[in-house]
């Protein structure tokens, strides 16, 4: 396990994932009753984006500035993305940064602790020690929401059905090994198993399209419930680039949100092109009733 997100935190893939992680929250919240967000894969909760472009050993090219850092100094958001930058500008606000360009970046964590009310519960799975050890110190005494230092893949199968009997379930893998899509597939499986209704975003990154395709499929045998596949390129297919771009999977789409995302997306997609070709994408990998 070498992955650490702090390199990439606050690029492209986190802008698109996070601000569809916010829309999500909204639509759950459209109803009174509360919810279970469970994160997979939570990383270790906030980011120094100062920090990222040390490196462990080699001063490293950051990656947030083409990023959130495209969108830091701009007001003319959609309002799909307005409430993402706002949360993210009164975080690094909070965290000591007076100025100028972002510092500190909110993970999926901190975005879900931001938005949740009283009556939601929030379950964070991490399986690095390191990574498990800072976010049980950003949240180990908060009462709603639990650290667990686990293999995420087994958190469907362990923390479904919840008792609120609703869920949001985020999967976000730092795709290091093989078999990382076949594990999502399962995983999801065992989650729809006991909560058929629960919604999943699942992000996966476009390194190859034919692996992508193989994941779909791995999918589609489960015998999905209604299925969105939302993809952002920052390159044309033929670029040399090894990540050309990134999507998220979003299983059971709360009603509207198949529109939200396509503004979402028309909008980043200039903002974020990193080369010719860059787009956005939105099709039903199985159909909406
Ligand atoms: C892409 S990062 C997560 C970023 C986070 N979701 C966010 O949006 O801020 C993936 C994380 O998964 C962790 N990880 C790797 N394999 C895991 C597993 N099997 N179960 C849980 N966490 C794992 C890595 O240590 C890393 O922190």
């Amino acid at each position: 396990m070498n992955y650490r997100h702090q390199y990439h935190a606050g690029n492209f893939a986190d802008v698109m994932k996070h601000v569809m992680l916010v829309r999500l929250f909204a639509a759950l919240q459209r109803k009174e009753k509360g919810f279970l967000y469970l994160d997979t894969h939570a990383g270790r909760g906030s980011y120094d984006l100062a920090a990222a472009a040390k490196g462990d050993s080699l001063v490293r090219e950051p990656e947030h500035p083409l990023g959130i850092g495209r969108l830091w100094d701009r007001s003319d958001f959609p309002e799909e993305i307005a409430a993402y930058v706002g949360l993210v500008r009164s975080f690094d606000r909070e965290r000591g940064n007076l100025g100028g360009p972002p510092r500190f970046y909110p993970g999926s964590p901190w975005i879900a602790r931001r938005l949740a009310r009283p009556q939601d519960r929030i379950v964070l799975c991490e399986r690095h020690e390191g990574e498990a050890e800072l976010l049980d110190i950003e949240f180990g005494r908060e009462s709603r929401v639990r650290v667990e230092a686990m293999d995420g893949y087994g958190a469907p199968r362990a923390m479904l059905p919840p008792i609120e009997r609703r869920a949001l379930v985020l999967i976000d893998p730092p795709f290091e090994s093989e078999d990382e899509f076949a594990r999502i597939a399962t995983a999801v499986g065992e989650g729809l198993a006991r909560l058929p209704s629960a919604v999943f975003a699942i992000w996966y990154p476009l390194t190859e399209r034919a692996r992508v395709d193989a994941f779909f499929s791995e999918l589609l045998a489960l015998k999905l419930p209604p299925a969105l596949e939302l993809e952002l390129t920052v390159a044309g297919e033929r670029s040399v680039r090894k990540l050309k771009g990134c999507g998220v999977v979003v299983i059971n789409p709360p009603w509207g949100f198949e529109a939200q995302a396509a503004r979402i997306l028309d909008w980043l997609a200039p903002v974020l092109a990193q080369e010719p070709g860059g787009s956005g994408r939105i099709r039903w990998l199985v159909p909406g009733k």
